[in-house]
C-alpha cells in the first residue's frame, strides 16, 4: 500500500501558459518512454523478481515514477490553464481540447494514446532489467529533447530534475543487474530463468541437504 504526501517531489510554479509546449511535454505522461509506462513497468515486474534487493528497488523506483508522473501532469496543467478559444486554435491545442478540454489524458506528443504495449513485464530477470536500463535512457533522451525546446526556467528546472533522476535510476538498475549476475554466477543464466524454472541440480555432485548445485553448469 502507499501513503500519499500532498506535495510534489520538485515544485512546479509556472506563471505563463504555453499550450504548444504542453503538447510536447505530455509525452512524458502517456508517451512510449513516459512516467506512466515507467511506474507500471517497475510495479508490475516486481512480483516475479526473485531477489529481494531487486524487488525492493523496483518498488522504490516504481513509486518514485508515480511522483514524476504527478510533476509532468502539474506542468501540463499549469501550461494550459485559463486558455481562450483563440489561444487554443492558434497553438494547435484544439485537437486535444475537443476530446479532453484541458483535463489530463495520457497520450504521446504525436497524439497516439497510451497503451500497455509501452512497457514489458516479461517474467525473466535478465530481460526485464535490460528493458529497465533501456527505458531509463530513452526517458533521459526524451527529456534532453524537451530541454532543447524549452527556454523558460520555470518549466526547464523541473524537467532538468526529472532528467537527473533518470540517470540515477539507470545506475540503480545497473546495480540490480550486478546483484542478479552474482546470484546467477554459478550457473549458465541464459539457460535458466530464476523467475520460472526450478533450479537445475548437477548430476555429477552428491546430494546435499541444501541442494546439490555444485556450480559446474552440468
Ligand atoms: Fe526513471
Amino acid at each position: 500500500m502507499w501513503k500519499y504526501e500532498k506535495r510534489l517531489q520538485y515544485p512546479v510554479n509556472i506563471s505563463m501558459t504555453n499550450p504548444k509546449l504542453a503538447q510536447v511535454i505530455i509525452s512524458q505522461f502517456g508517451g512510449p518512454d513516459g512516467e506512466l509506462a515507467a511506474s507500471q513497468r517497475y510495479l508490475a515486474q516486481r512480483y516475479t523478481m526473485p531477489y529481494k534487493e531487486c524487488k525492493a528497488l523496483l518498488t522504490d523506483i516504481g513509486t518514485e515514477e508515480l511522483g514524476h508522473l504527478e510533476i509532468i501532469c502539474a506542468i501540463v496543467y499549469q501550461l494550459t490553464k485559463n486558455l481562450t478559444p483563440e489561444e487554443i486554435v492558434a497553438s494547435g491545442f484544439d485537437k486535444y481540447y475537443v476530446d479532453h478540454t484541458t483535463a489530463l489524458w495520457p497520450t504521446a506528443a504525436a497524439g497516439i494514446p497510451f497503451n500497455a504495449c509501452e512497457f514489458q513485464s516479461k517474467g525473466d530477470v535478465i530481460t526485464d532489467l535490460h528493458e529497465d536500463l533501456a527505458a531509463e535512457q530513452k526517458a533521459r533522451t526524451t527529456y534532453d529533447n524537451i530541454l532543447r525546446l524549452v527556454k523558460d526556467s520555470e518549466v526547464a528546472d523541473p524537467i532538468r530534475f526529472l532528467r537527473e533522476r533518470e540517470v540515477v535510476h539507470y545506475q540503480r538498475f545497473g546495480e540490480a543487474l550486478r546483484i542478479t549476475q552474482e546470484h546467477l554466477d554459478s550457473r549458465n543464466f541464459y539457460a535458466f530463468n530464476p523467475e520460472f524454472d526450478a533450479p537445475v541440480f548437477c548430476q555429477a555432485a552428491p546430494p546435499t541437504p541444501g541442494g546439490n548445485d555444485c556450480g559446474c553448469g552440468k
